[in-house]
């Protein structure tokens, strides 16, 4: 069987940050949008279409990676950290996808029209419901910071990564490429190389 690859396609690594990036306005957007009664007509226009569009971006993601091969953590990552990065991982699959469903879901439960832009009507998913649209709205706001707990997490371990390990992880997701990994293997034989040339010119 071929070695994993070192590093995510360059697909994966595109949605990636493009979602990161709007995955973390629409949160700022979202609690703008609540505390502010004049900015909320121009922050929903906003919030909407990114919203829908983050929920097909999220599907054309996950597709995605079931079909694609991943790169392997390194070996000797603790079995503890393994299990805490594919959790995390699915974690953030699932709230990437419940987080539009639900906002969609609120705004059909409230009786209110989906219309992400122009004349695109999205149909309602959920009865009108005022019951309904109570539970949703709350669950919209509790998976939001659920959301954001699970980012913070990941950014803490992707700089652990980069910062403390530099064990390639990070480097596998990077949005541009940033050269190979040198390894303690390599950096030893690089200075026994150069121990042996400093030898070799005192000899001379
Ligand atoms: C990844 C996608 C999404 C994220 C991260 C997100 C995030 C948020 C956040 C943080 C809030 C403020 C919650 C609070 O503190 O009370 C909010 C409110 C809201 N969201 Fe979303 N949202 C997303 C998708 C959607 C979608 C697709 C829709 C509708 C089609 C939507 C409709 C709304 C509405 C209407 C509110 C305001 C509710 C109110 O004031 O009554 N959201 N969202
Ligand atoms: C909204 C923010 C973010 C979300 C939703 C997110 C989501 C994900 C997901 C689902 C993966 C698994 C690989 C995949 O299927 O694509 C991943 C991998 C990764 N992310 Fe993020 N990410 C976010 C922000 C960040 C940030 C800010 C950083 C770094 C500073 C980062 C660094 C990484 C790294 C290094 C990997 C590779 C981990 C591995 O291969 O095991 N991510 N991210």
């Amino acid at each position: 069987m071929s070695r994993a690859p070192d590093h995510h396609d360059a697909f994966a690594r595109t949605l990636h940050w493009l979602m990161a990036v709007l995955i973390l306005a629409m949160l700022f957007v979202g609690v703008a949008m609540v505390s502010s009664i004049t900015l909320r007509p121009a922050l929903l226009a906003l919030h909407r279409p990114i919203g829908i569009a983050l929920l097909v971006l999220a599907i054309v993601r996950l597709v995605h990676r079931l079909f694609r091969r991943l790169p392997a953590l390194p070996d000797d990552l603790p079995a503890w950290q393994r299990l805490a990065a594919h959790a995390s991982h699915w974690a953030l699959y699932a709230l990437m996808l419940a987080m539009p469903l639900v906002g969609w879901g609120m705004v059909s439960a409230a009786g209110n029209p989906v219309v992400p832009w122009g004349d695109v009507h999205l149909p309602a998913i959920a009865a009108h419901d005022p019951a309904l649209y109570s539970v949703l709205r709350s669950a919209h706001a509790w998976l939001a910071r659920a959301l954001l707990a699970v980012i913070l997490l990941h950014l803490s371990a992707a700089l652990y990564h980069a910062w403390v390990r530099r064990d390639g992880v990070f480097r596998s997701m990077a949005p541009v490429p940033l050269g190979r990994a040198v390894d303690a293997d390599e950096t030893a034989v690089d200075a026994d190389e150069t121990d042996r040339d400093m030898k070799a010119e005192n000899a001379v």
